[in-house]
């Protein structure tokens, strides 16, 4: 049988491509598993310093939460696979390490939630994005009512939830959902040039760019607070010496995450 996951690490830039082309990648229980699996190690692996998460074949990023699991499964369980996959998007969300989501077609339901829990969004020019579950008689479980608003503001989102229409890549671009169109030949490329200058930056620093952006929609935070820890903490580290240093000596600092 095929991975449902496809790994590779080159560089320090880890790509996760979702491995079930067949089915247009959708995320079914084995998928949610790896992923799971692949955060672990993205949190641990040294190695790893920025990651992609893309879909296999040239249709698909992931067209939602696998349909045909959900007749078989009453309401208990139902509460029970959004809790599970809301927690692993916000492992997604949460990752001191960039997570970048190259869309590359179809990003529908899970698959639209799953992009948007990634730290930006890059998409080709045939990538769709849509919150469908109104036509199935559900609505999204796995944050994409929080992010969808987030991301492109409350009546977009809006209206796009209880229509249960898509948009194209021009108008997802056009509502801030993704931050560039490029062919779908240099989707990777696209990432890969940008995590290459983000992985010339302090890690720490970086890190706590995320956690303070995340701060602005987590109602239990103060987001200035988190930001002025977060720089107290980074004016405790190597990198920041370093990287003042290499200022004022007029050259390139080496960042060591330290
Ligand atoms: N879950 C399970 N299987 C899915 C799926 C999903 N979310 N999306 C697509 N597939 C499967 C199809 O059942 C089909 O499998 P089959 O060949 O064994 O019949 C295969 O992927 C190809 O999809 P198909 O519908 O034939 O492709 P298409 O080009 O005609 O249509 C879509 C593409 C994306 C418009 C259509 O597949 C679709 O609407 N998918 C569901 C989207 C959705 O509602 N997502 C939210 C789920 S909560």
């Amino acid at each position: 049988m095929n991975p449902v996951l496809l790994t590779q690490l080159t560089d320090g830039i880890y790509t996760i491509t979702i491995n079930r082309p067949d089915k247009l990648n959708a995320l079914n229980q084995d998928v949610l598993k790896a992923l799971d699996t692949e955060l672990d190690n993205i949190y641990s692996n040294p190695d790893i310093r920025t990651v992609i998460i893309t879909g296999s074949g040239a249709k698909a990023f992931v067209a939602g939460a696998d349909i045909s699991e959900f007749n078989q499964m009453n309401a208990e369980q139902s509460r029970q696979m959004a809790k599970r996959g809301q927690d692993l998007f916000f492992r997604i969300e949460r990752s001191p390490k960039p997570i970048v989501a190259c869309v590359n077609g179809f990003a529908l339901g899970g698959g639209c939630e799953l992009a948007m829990s990634c730290h930006f969004r890059i998409a080709s020019p045939n990538a769709i994005f849509g919150q469908p579950e109104v036509n199935l008689g559900i609505l999204p479980g796995y944050g994409g009512t929080q992010r969808l608003v987030q991301l492109i503001g409350k009546g977009r989102a809006m209206e796009l939830l209880m229509s249960g229409q898509n948009i194209d890549a021009n108008t997802a671009l056009q509502y801030g959902l993704v931050n560039y169109v490029v062919p779908q030949e240099e989707l990777l490329n696209k990432a890969i040039a940008i995590l290459t200058v983000i992985q010339t930056k302090a890690p720490l620093a970086v890190a706590g760019c995320i956690t303070s952006a995340n701060a602005v929609f987590d109602e239990s935070k103060n987001g200035y607070e988190v930001e002025v820890d977060a720089f107290g903490n980074c004016f405790n580290t190597e990198d920041r010496f370093e990287g003042v240093t290499a200022f004022l000596e007029k050259r390139k600092p080496a960042f060591k995450g330290k």
